[in-house]
């Protein structure tokens, strides 16, 4: 067997089971394209160190872009006996130009090196994330400027507890996703730091401007101590959170959409093009794309998980278990990029049977706290009203009606403060516009939020 790049120490070769065992290409070679823009910077700052002739530089920078051409048009061959994709490219390196590519890892290691690798990939990772999010996030307010005069009942327990408008719901939830766009954005922060330079783990015997290297690389700053540089992995874990919180709201919502869509609720209309039928009951139309998202949830947490527990206890700097942070960081990444143009398809067309919520409403006593409210503006301590709004809710129950079918002699009986301006009191669409103050349910403050959303996603 041909020695290995590194084989120069070893009397016997590795054992090939091994070596196919411990071998990362096949899930890093899509670092392949954050390599090759690492390996022309770093070529660059060699240069500006002296290590590298301007001739040199130039025949290095052509060949990369050779192999990069190369890997676009899926021509790169990759070998499994070369480990990981920079030892694949450093190989391929070899073969264009000779002992002229061996220059490029002066200095280097491929700690310092897979540490920038993946932290450029987090970052793409997290930009496109972050564009997608925004996109989720006019959906929802799409969504709720069609549903600003329309109402549901709004749950406690997943009962019905007071009214708001429909559009009051579609709004929590960008809520969620603005702040997942803050965690994501907060995470990039701490991503862009450059680690290269640090080579092994003590830093390099070279001259290697590492914020020249920053500059050309688009990082924000360089890392402060070689030793932890080459072995953080927080970016990613970061990243795995946030994806992971993004999941965990977007399986919330998904949960709702599959309750409200339920024969049960009859109250929220899926679009055909995103559900599924049954191969054996011809009348089932299936949430499978709430379904999935709320599965996909457990994937998600579980590459945090795994991560969480990769690093724990590793004593510093790099240990080979770090190889293993790729697979739960591309999963996260590509969960999430796959799954948010889908959520932006489904919150911008489902919609509400508003004939059906309308109904809804209308039972369940769900303005009893306004008509206590009510009694209160009238001078009654809170808690006495409340006991009377209760004794009203059980005698409406014995005798099958609502509020509105009291008359005011039963009312009366309960308490003289009654009057029959009540009736207004047992409205659910007036009962949203009585919420006050900023966030609530009243239509003057959705649309406040409506007005600022829209100056913040600009
Ligand atoms: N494929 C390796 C990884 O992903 C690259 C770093 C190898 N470093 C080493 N000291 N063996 O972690």
């Amino acid at each position: 067997m041909k020695q290995r790049t590194w084989g120069g120490r070893f009397r016997k070769s590795q054992s090939k089971k091994f070596m196919e065992y411990s071998a990362s290409i096949n899930f890093d070679k899509r670092l392949a394209p954050f390599d090759l823009f690492q390996n022309a910077a770093y070529a660059k700052a060699l240069h500006k160190a002296k290590l590298l002739k301007k001739s040199e530089l130039d025949r290095l920078l052509g060949a990369l872009n050779g192999i990069k051409t190369e890997f676009e048009k899926g021509r790169l061959k990759l070998r499994i006996e070369d480990e990981d994709i920079h030892m694949n490219i450093e190989r391929r390196l070899s073969e264009k130009i000779g002992a002229l590519a061996g220059k490029l890892h002066t200095g280097r290691s491929r700690n310092d090196q897979v540490a920038t690798d993946a932290r450029l990939y987090a970052r793409e990772a997290i930009n496109d994330i972050l564009k997608l999010l925004e996109n989720l996030q006019k959906a929802f307010v799409q969504n709720a400027e069609k549903n600003i005069d329309a109402f549901m009942p709004g749950c406690t327990h997943l009962q019905p507890a007071q009214p708001i408008r429909i559009a009051h719901w579609f709004l929590a939830y960008r809520e969620m996703f603005a702040r997942d766009a803050e965690r994501f954005r907060e995470t990039l922060k701490r991503t862009n730091v450059l680690p290269l330079g640090s080579g092994a783990l003590a830093g390099t015997n070279f001259d290697i401007d590492r914020k020249y290297l920053a500059g050309l690389l688009g990082f924000d700053g360089i890392t402060q101590n070689s030793l932890d540089a080459v072995s953080d992995r927080d970016f990613a874990l970061d990243f795995c959170y946030a994806v992971s919180m993004f999941f965990s709201h977007l399986s919330r919502f998904s949960e709702e959409v599959v309750i409200f869509s339920s024969a049960e609720w009859g109250a929220l209309i899926l679009p055909d093009e995103l559900c599924t039928g049954s191969s054996i009951m011809p009348q089932k139309k299936n949430p499978d794309l709430p379904e999935l998202f709320r599965g996909k949830t457990g994937r998600v947490t579980g590459n945090l998980f795994n991560l969480l527990m990769i690093v724990k206890g590793l004593p510093l700097a790099y240990n080979k278990d770090l190889q293993e942070d790729k697979p739960p960081l591309f999963d996260s990444a590509d969960q999430a990029l796959a799954a948010l143009p889908m959520a932006v398809e489904l919150v911008k067309k489902i919609k509400f049977n508003k004939s059906v919520l309308k109904k809804r409403i209308g039972e369940n006593f769900i303005t009893a706290v306004d008509l206590a409210d009510y009694l209160v503006q009238k001078g009654l301590p809170f808690r006495e009203a409340h006991g009377i709004v209760g004794s009203l809710v059980r005698e409406c129950e014995e005798l099958s009606i609502t509020f509105s079918d009291l008359t005011l002699g039963q009312l009366k009986k309960r308490s003289g403060l009654f009057d029959k301006k009540f009736l207004s009191y047992c409205d659910p669409a007036l009962s949203t516009d009585r919420k006050k103050g900023v966030g609530s349910t009243s239509k003057s403050a959705i649309l406040a939020q409506i007005k600022r959303i829209k100056r913040e996603l600009k």
